[in-house]
Formats: C-alpha cells, structure tokens, sequence
C-alpha cells in the first residue's frame, strides 16, 4: 500500500467520525485532502454540517467540491477536527507545519471539543524530530528573533541554525502573514519544555509542536487502519 493509499484510508476512516449536524474543522495537507473528499461525498449525500478551514489551501479545494467554508468567528467551538501531521510521537504529540498552515491550525485544534489526527504509517515514530520542527516568526526584527530562539535550542542540546522557508526566490509567507524557519532538531527529548520556551519568545507567532491536543490518532498501514489513543 502506498503512503498515498495509507492517506485516503485514514481520510475515509476519519469522515466516519463526522455525524449529521457536527461542526466540523478541516486540517491542511495531502492527507486532510481525503478527509475533505469523504465529507464532500457526504454532504452530497445530504449530510448537514458547519464547516472552517484551517488554510486559504483546505478553503479552495473544499469550494471546488461544493462545500461552503464559514467563518471561525461565527461559528463558535466545534464539534471535531480532523488534521494530518508530519510526525505522531508517545502520548500524540505532534510535529506539524510542514504545509505552513500551523497557526490556523493550531487556533481551530484549540476550539474543538475533540480532535484527531489522521497519517499514514511512516509518520508514526517512537522519538519527534526528525522531521524539521517548523516555527513560525513575525518579519519584523525577525533575524533577533531567530538569535533567541538559537539560544532556546542550544539549551535543549539542539545545535541547529532555524532555515527560512522559501518559495523560489523569496520567503515562505504564511496566510497570517508570516515567516516559516524549520528546524533540523534530530530528536526533541524534552517536547513540553521545548514547546514552553519557544512559546515565551516575542517574536515567535507559535510552532508546530501539537502536545496534548489530539485525542486519537488514525494511522494508516496494509493491515487496516490503527487506532492510537
Ligand atoms: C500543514 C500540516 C500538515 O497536516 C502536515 O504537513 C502533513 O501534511 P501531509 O498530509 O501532506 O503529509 O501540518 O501545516
């Protein structure tokens, strides 16, 4: 099974959480695609649901199916989320932000009663890290901003310079407006304190560390689909 099959396993998986009336957040990236494709099938199929984005990305490609997006602001706390991650550690916790949409992610996360996390099988791993910890920074003053939190690593034993995160020629912007830096961390032995730390920074708008936020996780693999709590 391909790490694309495993994807759109997990997508269908995840649509058969969503019942008639729910409010509904909608993750970003290659996997969250299928869990939009799944829900598109069932409010073809007369299903009733409030639906937001995480992403300008998520956004386009559920109008393209004929969903209507609404704003967060109107809608109030949801029902579930449904995201992908790059990395599901012990306890689910999470590296996310390798689609650059951490921020909104992160906000909708926050407001759902119940979230779950939908990857296929290679991003299931005893140890976060080794996937870059994305980081996402105001502009303004950015390169100070990217001393301190040069500091924060080296007290975690993470000797790694952030990367800016670029398109081309110019800078990753993320749909807030923001800078992306990834981080070649390794392995993260300390994620909460880490993700403490990095949080107090001015300057940096938040990262991709997801912890204490997922209530399960769906992963993706030939004998089915596995269920972590
Ligand atoms: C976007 C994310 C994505 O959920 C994460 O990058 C996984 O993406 P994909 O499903 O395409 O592998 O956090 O910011």
């Amino acid at each position: 099974m391909t790490a694309d099959e495993q994807k759109k396993q997990v997508g269908d998986a995840a649509a058969e959480y969503v019942k008639d009336g729910m409010k509904v957040g909608l993750g970003t990236g290659s996997t969250a695609a299928w869990f939009v494709k799944a829900l598109a099938e069932k409010v073809k199929a007369g299903m009733k649901l409030t639906l937001v984005s995480t992403s300008i990305q998520t956004t386009q490609l559920a109008e393209s199916l004929g969903l209507v997006i609404k704003d967060i602001n109107d809608v109030g706390v949801l029902d579930l989320c449904v995201d992908g991650a790059d990395e599901v550690g012990p306890g689910l916790a999470l590296i996310k932000g390798g689609g650059a949409a951490l921020l909104r992610e992160k906000l909708i996360w926050e407001q759902a009663k119940s979230c779950i996390v939908i990857a296929d099988a290679a991003k299931n791993v005893p140890l976060l890290g080794k996937f870059p910890l994305p980081i996402e920074v105001e502009p303004f003053a950015w390169k100070g901003t990217v001393n301190r939190i040069s500091d924060v690593l080296v007290d975690f034993d993470i000797n790694m310079m952030p990367k800016v995160r670029m398109k081309g020629e110019s800078h990753w912007i993320t749909d807030g407006g923001n800078l992306i830096f990834d981080v070649a961390c390794g392995a993260i032995h300390e994620p909460a304190g880490l993700a403490h730390e990095l949080k107090s920074l001015t300057g940096v708008v938040d990262h991709g560390l997801f912890l204490d936020l997922a209530d399960i996780a769906l992963i993706g693999g030939e004998d089915g689909v596995t269920v972590l709590h």
